[in-house]
């Protein structure tokens, strides 16, 4: 099968590495073309637009930033619109909402072609070893088709009817890890500011009913001030605030969500956008008093 596949920020590149090892015959584009230089060394081809991509693969994924990259990807000069057509897939894995995943479904399906939206749970590592959870939606038959491929991406995928409803949980579920990561921090920094050893707390909490591999992980290195980005603070904001307006529309008040997306904003505001989302640690570490 062979795939094309726009985006290699942390999430793509790792994925078409991923595809690759498996056999796969992958050509790549991302915005900042040089990008593409490490996985040419392991034998993807290189487009120059994504349009070109669509043009060569019948099915073509996205592994984009946030809506506007989404939709500038489709839409603009050089565009997927330019050369999708009958019998061509697109599937876009970036964390949208679901209008925008509806505008791009749209377009794509008033060319002729097929469009699956299928955006995932899983960081950095899991997307290099193949253990996403892939939360589709859209067209059936697509879907069936690549699942050789959702096979080798993901240890799970879920296909969850008309698209919007691939946006709309992946939305759901990293609200409540943002939320999650937020009384984490707080955590952490109430045990050491009240004389107890943070690294005892993370052995209490492994052993209980609250265990889960978010703690378990990034536990160990927000102690040590440490945050190497597996998934940038910038696209958790981003996410919040997705979810905050699915909220707005459904009328669901989201106290806890609201608050942690304003520190999600304060720890942008500190600069630290890029950095993994526990940074958001920092929110409350930066306003101790030194030693
Ligand atoms: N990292 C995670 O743990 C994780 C987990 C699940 C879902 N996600 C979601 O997956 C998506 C990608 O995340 P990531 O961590 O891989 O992000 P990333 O490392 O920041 O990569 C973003 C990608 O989008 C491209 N891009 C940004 N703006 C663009 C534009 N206007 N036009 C074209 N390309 C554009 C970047 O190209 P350049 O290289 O040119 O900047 C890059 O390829 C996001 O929606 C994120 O929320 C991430």
């Amino acid at each position: 099968m062979e795939i094309g596949f726009l985006g290699l920020g942390i999430m793509g590149k790792a994925i078409s590495v991923n595809l690759l090892r498996h056999g796969f015959k992958v050509t790549v584009w991302n915005r900042t073309l040089s990008k593409c230089g490490e996985l040419v060394e392991l034998g993807a081809s290189v487009e120059e637009t994504p349009a070109a991509v669509v043009k060569k693969c019948q099915y073509t994924i996205a592994m984009l930033s946030d809506p506007s990259a989404a939709l500038s990807v489709v839409f603009d000069k050089g565009g997927v619109l330019e050369q999708i057509s009958s019998g061509k897939g697109y599937i876009d894995m970036s964390t949208v909402d679901a209008d925008t995943a509806s505008k791009i479904s749209e377009a794509i399906l008033a060319k002729g072609g097929q469009f699956l939206e299928a955006p995932v749970s899983g960081s950095k590592k899991p997307a290099e070893d193949g253990q996403l959870v892939i939360l589709a939606a859209g067209n059936e038959a697509l879907y069936k088709e690549v699942i050789p491929a959702f096979n080798v991406i993901g240890k799970k995928s879920f296909y969850l009817g008309q698209v919007g409803n691939g946006a709309k949980m992946k939305l759901v579920v990293n609200m409540i890890m943002g939320s999650m990561m937020n009384a984490f921090s707080e955590g952490l920094v109430l045990a050491d500011r009240s004389g107890l050893e943070p690294q005892v707390l993370l052995d209490v909490l492994d052993l209980g009913g609250i265990a889960n591999p978010m703690f378990k992980l990034k536990g160990p290195t927000m102690i040590g001030r440490s945050y190497p980005p597996a998934f940038p603070l910038k696209h958790q904001q981003k996410d919040m605030r997705l979810a905050l307006a699915l909220g707005d529309e459904n009328a669901v008040s989201m106290p806890i969500a609201a608050a942690a997306n304003e520190a999600f904003k304060k720890a942008r505001s500190m600069g630290l956008g890029d950095l993994d989302f526990s940074a958001v640690h920092e929110t409350l570490e930066a306003l101790k008093p030194p030693h």
